[in-house]
């Protein structure tokens, strides 16, 4: 490049590179060059300049977007390759790396096969462009990590979220694939498979690592990252994997509700939220556009779902009323019946001598009765539960009538099921047609079976 003109300077932007030069004693050309040449110099802290989103990559409008994490390895240059590879498949590809990842390969690199900007920092506001970790994680149809090293796939296992890779990770509602890449021994150690068994368990899909040479002498075995258009096609069949709830708005309501009895006491009962929550995660990972209005619970906020946390039965209405519009809408909190008439302000004293308070209850709204009867904006699909410990199918028969929803989802929650707060359920499910029992599973499967169905129902009747 012999000579370089800019156009289109303001005038304030002038003065002030006059100011600049005057007081580094150079002249306006060469206070620029120098400017120039500094940034040059200083690639990490001077990334390719980001564009906005849809100009990032040379790629459809529509394109499936992939969120590449490169991680520390030897491996992480083939990841370079990788992103070429992704691109000529028509993907818009954005990448993060690590911190490691820096050590074998540059933003700088990455950033012009990507076409744009990458992202480093977790935290970034002096950076103009900064989208910040919930856009990255938001903005995915796939993120895939490669390589993923064996401290990252420990981090992603234990929920970390300490850089922004992890952070993105954890918040991401997308399908997550990994390509692992490390030495045969650290593969085979235990906390290394433990990691992944978890990892399979919560739906990471994996591809390789490969068997052969290592990058240290004379080292083989499992380890090798796959190859790139191994991971481009793993890649491709998640991305064709259907999201029938895609573009449907979905409410969940999940966990007990605590009605105050005074500021310290309250009513409560024994949901864990476990059913609600792997309902709405389910959702989420089939495309819904998922609010959660969860109880109080012990469990986090499931990952890429809106949720809204609320502590009593009128709280919880109250948020799944905003909620509205939405396609579908299950029930599966247990909110409780009844409130205190009236909680105290102040906590409730023991008196002594006087006689043990007797205490009023009124009833709750029921939530899911009002949502099912709505005039307006009532989601084409109502679905409950029916928690009971007798005549479990007459009951939620008349249950479902009496709601006005269009299905019951009913399970016996006596103490010897171990439903109540367990991991499993038995469901009989209870719609206008009949009744179907479902054999015991884990309350994940019971969600996915459940999504299913609606899946199936919305196609039928779109
Ligand atoms: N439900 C609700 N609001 C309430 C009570 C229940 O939205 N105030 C919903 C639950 O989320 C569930 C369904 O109604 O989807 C049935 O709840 P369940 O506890 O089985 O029944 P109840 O209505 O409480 O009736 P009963 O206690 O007589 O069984």
């Amino acid at each position: 490049m012999a000579s370089l003109t800019v156009r289109q300077l303001d005038d304030k932007l002038k003065q002030q590179l006059r100011l600049r030069a005057a007081r580094h004693g150079r002249s306006v050309e060469d206070e620029v060059r120098s400017i120039l040449r500094a940034a040059a110099d200083e690639e990490p802290a001077a990334p390719v300049p980001a564009a906005p989103a849809a100009a990032e990559t040379a790629t459809a409008p529509q394109a499936k977007r992939v969120l590449l994490i490169i991680g520390g390895g030897i491996a992480a240059y083939k990841s370079l390759d990788l992103i070429r590879r992704l691109k000529e498949r028509g993907l818009a590809v954005r990448c993060i790396l690590t911190k490691a990842a820096q050590e074998f390969i540059t933003p700088l690199s990455a950033g012009a096969i990507v076409g744009a900007r990458v992202f480093t920092d977790l935290f970034d506001p002096a950076h103009e462009f900064d989208v910040g970790h919930i856009r990255l994680a938001r903005e995915a149809d796939l993120v895939v990590v490669a390589p993923a090293t064996a401290d990252l796939m420990a981090k992603f296992a234990g929920g970390h979220a300490d850089d922004l890779a992890t952070a993105v990770l954890l918040a991401t509602g997308a399908n997550v694939l990994l390509a692992p890449a490390m030495n045969p021994l650290m593969w085979a150690n235990k906390a290394t498979q433990r990691n992944l068994a978890q990892l399979a368990a919560d739906g990471v899909a994996l591809v390789g690592p490969n068997e052969g040479e290592m990058a240290e002498a004379g080292e083989r075995g499992p380890g090798r990252m796959a190859e790139p258009l191994e991971i481009v096609a793993a890649a491709a069949a998640l991305l064709a994997r259907a999201q029938p709830l895609k573009g449907k708005r979905m409410l969940v309501t999940s966990g007990p509700t605590h009605e105050p009895i005074d500021p310290v006491r309250y009513i409560a009962n024994r949901s864990s939220g476990k059913q609600g929550h792997a309902i709405a995660a389910a959702a989420a990972a089939a495309g819904a556009d998922v609010t959660l209005v969860s109880g109080p619970v012990g469990l986090p906020d499931p990952p890429g779902v809106t949720t809204v946390h609320v502590e009593s039965a009128r709280d919880m209405l109250a948020a799944a009323e905003r909620a509205l519009p939405v396609d579908v809408a299950v029930f599966a909190a247990a909110v409780a019946d009844w409130r205190a008439a009236s909680a105290g302000a102040q906590k409730l004293k023991k008196v002594p001598g006087q006689a043990v308070p007797a205490l009023a209850l009124t009833e709750n709204p029921d939530i899911l009765a009002s949502i099912a009867q709505r005039k307006t904006q009532r989601p084409r699909l109502v679905i409950g539960f029916a928690a009971e410990t007798e005549n479990v199918t007459a009951n939620a028969k008349a249950k479902r009538t009496r709601k006005g929803c269009d299905w019951i989802l009913a399970n016996d929650v006596s103490p010897q099921t171990g439903i109540m707060g367990g991991d499993r359920n038995t469901i009989e499910l209870v719609t206008a047609r009949g009744s179907e029992a479902w054999p015991p599973q884990s309350k994940d499967d019971v969600a996915a079976t459940l999504i299913d169905r609606i899946a199936d129902a919305l196609k039928d009747h779109p």
